[in-house]
């Protein structure tokens, strides 16, 4: 039984009241209990949202918080996803945190060390690793995670996490798959920008198979839509 919920919200408050979803999300979880593990993506939009995230009390020692995905630089990279979060969010909370990407040398190194990660620190189901909670984003070309249209990534059935070479940015990334993100029980999207609007609706509640995204839509049946009106 699908239970998506969608929330629109102005531009003006949208960080605000994702913020209070994400807490109030998070504060059931803490109160069932004593391990959460939340997959968090990169990019731009989260970050705001976390920074106000990180000023409700919550028992963050219970929070394990991963990567949804990752470019392949150092953490001090102007580009790592995990370093900009850990500056904006898990420096002010006392939460455990797993980078993704371990040396920039082999990237199969950073793969094969998260995949052992997942396996040890998160429940699994179905042989997947099962997150309480996934935040996923999307790019102008319905990408989520780090699964971008004509990659390799997109048909990967079997493993967890994968690396993925994205052509347009002629680089590779680290991400996780279609059934670790649809094993998640639930999924928050975040979708700020009118663009981001106009492409969920060409997918949402359509045969639309056109972006990475819409396979997350019509096989995971707890999304939170939180979109920008
Ligand atoms: C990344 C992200 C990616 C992101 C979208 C949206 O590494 O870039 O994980 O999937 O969620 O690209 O990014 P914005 O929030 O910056 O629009």
């Amino acid at each position: 039984m699908r239970c998506d919920t969608i929330c629109k919200y102005s531009a003006l408050e949208y960080d605000e009241l994702s913020a209070e979803l994400i807490y109030n999300k998070l504060k059931i979880l803490q109160s069932n209990k004593t391990k959460i593990c939340i997959a968090l993506s990169g990019g731009s939009t989260p970050i705001p949202i976390l920074k106000k995230l990180k000023a409700y009390k919550l028992d963050w020692n219970k929070f394990h918080f991963f990567m949804v995905d990752e470019r392949f630089v150092d953490i001090n990279h102007k580009d790592n996803n995990y370093g900009n979060i850990k500056q904006a969010f898990y420096d002010f909370i006392p939460s455990k945190s797993y980078p993704m990407i371990i040396n920039t040398d082999n990237i199969d190194v950073s793969v094969k060390s998260y995949d052992c990660l997942l396996r040890n620190e998160v429940i699994s189901v179905n042989e997947k690793p099962k997150f309480d909670l996934i935040i996923l984003g999307m790019g102008n070309d319905g990408h989520t995670a780090s699964l971008f249209p004509d990659t390799e990534g997109l048909k990967e059935e079997n493993e967890s996490v994968i690396k993925n070479y994205v052509s347009k940015f002629e680089s590779w990334r680290v991400t996780l798959t279609y059934p670790t993100i649809l094993n998640a029980n639930e999924i928050i999207v975040m979708l700020k920008g009118k663009e981001k609007k106009e492409i969920f609706k060409s997918f949402y509640l359509t045969e639309s198979n056109e972006y990475p995204i819409a396979k997350v839509s019509k096989e995971h049946n707890h999304i939170n839509w939180l979109i920008e009106h």
